[in-house]
């Protein structure tokens, strides 16, 4: 086969992460409901339970260093949950930036947002855009946080822009994703047993490797993010060659 046919492998040598592991990471946090369910919690601790996991999780990246880490937070179908739930959720949002943005922005983190978080409630948005706005200059780590988020609509808003500018190419329809300016994908891991993708990152998890655990959101611990990650160092990807 000629050298020039197209690859999805990055060339070697193009900055991947230290001693193989991935630049970008990406987590379905589930399973705060059965948590709470099984110490017969209300729903609502075992989110505010998965904030501590995130926060942990976040500390853990001196440790566990990753180019870029985007977890699915709330997704486009979430808006099906009874309000009371929607309510909760997005009071520990506005918790967690008020309480944490500083540590945050301390430690080099830039937070970025997936999907469209103008439909959350003003006091919210402006929140988020503080916080985006405080930490734009960061660049230890990006901290993608997918809020209102559905990967088929975001396809469908890439292949509109693409066809906009010309020719919808997968190389157009790439640079139009939310994700555009962050690594490829390398590991998408998903907690609480669930093996679906659940609507998240569709495009951009083509080549990932996938990792389930058992383990729900809130038990979540950097030794696990660990687990995935050493993982991950393991596998030999392929993409389509021999
Ligand atoms: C994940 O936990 C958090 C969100 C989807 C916001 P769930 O709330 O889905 O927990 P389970 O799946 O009911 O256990
Ligand atoms: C996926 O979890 C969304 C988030 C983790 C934010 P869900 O619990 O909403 O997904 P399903 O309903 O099990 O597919
Ligand atoms: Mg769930």
């Amino acid at each position: 086969m000629s050298s020039s046919a197209p690859s999805k492998a990055p060339a070697s040598g193009s900055g991947a992460g230290t001693r193989g592991g991935p630049r970008h990471v990406a987590i379905i946090m589930d399973g705060n409901g059965r948590w709470a369910k099984k110490r017969l919690l209300p729903r609502a601790m075992g989110h505010k339970k998965g904030v501590e996991a995130v926060r942990n999780l976040v500390r853990s990246l001196r440790e566990n260093p990753v180019e870029a880490l985007t977890l699915y937070a709330f997704s486009t179908e979430n808006w099906g949950r009874p309000a009371d739930e929607i309510a909760d959720l997005t009071a520990l949002m506005k918790h967690f930036i008020r309480n944490d943005l500083d540590e945050i922005a301390q430690a080099g983190v830039k937070l970025k947002i997936v999907g469209d978080y103008s439909v959350f409630d003003d006091e919210a948005v402006k929140l988020i855009d503080g916080a985006l706005a405080r930490t734009a200059g960061n660049n230890k780590v990006t901290l993608a946080i997918a809020l209102n988020y559905g990967a088929q609509a975001e396809i469908v808003r890439a292949a509109r822009a693409a066809a906009e500018e010309g020719e919808i190419t997968e190389e157009a329809i790439a640079r139009h994703l939310d994700t555009a300016d962050m690594p490829p994908l390398d590991l998408l891991i998903r907690t609480s047993g669930e093996v679906r993708l659940s609507n998240f990152l569709l495009w951009q998890a083509a080549y990932a490797e996938l990792y389930f655990t058992d383990v729900l959101w809130p038990d979540f611990s950097p030794a696990h993010f660990r687990e995935a990650l050493d993982h991950f160092a393991g596998r030999e990807r392929r993409y389509g060659g021999r």
